[in-house]
């Protein structure tokens, strides 16, 4: 085995909490869409199918480094929430926890010397500074909307989320590639396609999608 045992069980306890961020955003899409909110909506389901993805690319690393994939169980998400606002808050704690947990399990990787780990790590780290910037920007955009939730929709529709413009290209990240953006394709990635997609081939296809 590449790794220890030690590491493959937090990483199998990793994707427990994947798979239960995943339940948690399918729960809030559904909520928005039953309050009528079209792009929250969809706006959460995308990124359930990316908490998809990231579980499924633990799975494939633990496969691949030799060791045995147990799933924990997964708790009940939440779905009923006071405010919109409520729902969005939660998304950004959870993003703010897995992020915890990501660095943890960095710092476990390191006190063993398992630098195949701490690179295979690399990847969750940029997206969760990704994630958690994304949920930031939502939640301010929830707030200033206040209890008029359809502008917070008509924005998403309009302007879209990821901020506003790519650090790499300064090239401003429209709505559009924002739906099509490739979370779709990245949530069967783990076994279904040979080489998983990096963030930065990741972030050359929402460019290519912005120059279209
Ligand atoms: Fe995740
Ligand atoms: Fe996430």
């Amino acid at each position: 085995m590449l790794t220890s045992q030690k590491v493959i069980d937090a990483i199998n306890e990793q994707i427990g909490y994947e798979f239960s961020a995943e339940l948690q955003y399918y729960a809030i899409a559904a909520h928005f869409a039953a309050e009528a909110l079209p792009q929250l909506s969809q706006h959460f389901f995308q990124q359930a199918e990316e908490e998809k993805g990231h579980a499924l690319r633990f799975i494939k690393y633990v496969v691949d480094a030799g060791g045995r994939v147990v799933i924990p169980a997964i708790d009940a998400p939440k779905s009923k929430f006071k405010t919109p606002k409520d729902a969005v808050k939660l998304s950004l704690d959870q993003e703010i926890h897995v992020t915890q947990q990501i660095n943890g399990l960095v710092a476990l990787a390191r006190k063993q010397d398992d630098y195949i780990t701490i690179n295979f790590l690399q990847w969750f780290l940029t997206e969760q500074l990704e994630e958690v910037s994304s949920m930031d920007n939502l939640l301010k955009i929830v707030e200033r909307a206040g209890t008029d939730l359809l502008q917070a929709d008509e924005y998403l529709a309009r302007v879209g989320l990821r901020s506003s413009f790519d650090s790499r290209t300064s090239q401003r990240i429209t709505p559009g590639s924002l739906r099509t953006s490739p979370s779709h394709w990245r949530t069967g990635l783990a076994f279904n396609v040979q080489r998983p997609i990096s963030n930065s081939e990741d972030r050359t296809h929402r460019k290519r999608l912005t120059m279209r």
